[in-house]
């Protein structure tokens, strides 16, 4: 796909080689049993899909949707969930996926909300941290890489839901149109 306003960040060879890395680390990590991932709808199911394959154990897959609302590109703190898991999580080594730490507000809430359902452990991976701009604490086990803070679409994240199958991950430099009241939506 061209657009102007795209520039690559992270190139998709890039972005598969750190996902090898992250599965030999978390396949390591754990040594025995059965890993539960949690992916964040919708971004993070591109990374979801490629880390599952990298892990070397048994892994189950379960999925949560959760949206939060503001202007355009920021939320505001008003977090929801639109889609809650099928699964018990007692006693489980779980561990989220997400696919971006930008202020930390979603993963702050989810974080605290699976908590109280008695997980054996639960651990953070996330492909993308834009440590600049954290308003909540968020302590992230597993990061992809650090990046400035640009708004970045491509392999899972969106603009207005445009741009998620992109491969690489893009700056976007020049946003179609001026941002409104809009609904985040993972
Ligand atoms: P939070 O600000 O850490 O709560 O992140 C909320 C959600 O905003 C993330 O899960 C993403 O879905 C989205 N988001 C944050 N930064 C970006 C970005 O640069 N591009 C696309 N989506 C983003
Ligand atoms: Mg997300």
């Amino acid at each position: 796909m061209t657009d102007s306003s795209l520039r690559v960040l992270l190139s998709a060879a890039e972005i598969q080689a750190r996902i090898q890395e992250l599965g030999k680390q978390i396949t390591a990590d754990y040594p025995s049993g059965t890993l539960q991932l949690i992916c964040i709808l919708k971004g993070a199911c591109f990374f979801l899909a490629d880390l599952a394959r990298a892990i070397d154990r048994e892994v189950r897959v379960d999925f949560m949707g959760i949206s939060s609302y503001g202007k355009g590109k920021t939320s505001s703190g008003e977090v929801r969930v639109t889609k809650d898991l099928d699964i018990s999580l007692e006693d489980s080594d779980v561990l989220v996926v997400e696919d971006i730490v930008d202020s930390g507000v979603t993963l702050n809430y989810l974080i605290h909300i699976l908590e109280q359902r008695r997980p054996k452990s639960i651990r953070v991976a996330a492909l993308l941290d834009k440590p600049d701009r954290r308003l909540r604490p968020v302590h992230v086990s597993y990061v992809g890489f650090r990046i400035p803070d640009e708004f970045v679409v491509g392999f899972g994240l969106d603009y207005a839901e445009k741009y998620r199958n992109l491969n690489d991950i893009c700056v976007l430099q020049e946003p179609p149109g001026a941002p409104g009241q809009c609904l985040l939506a993972g």
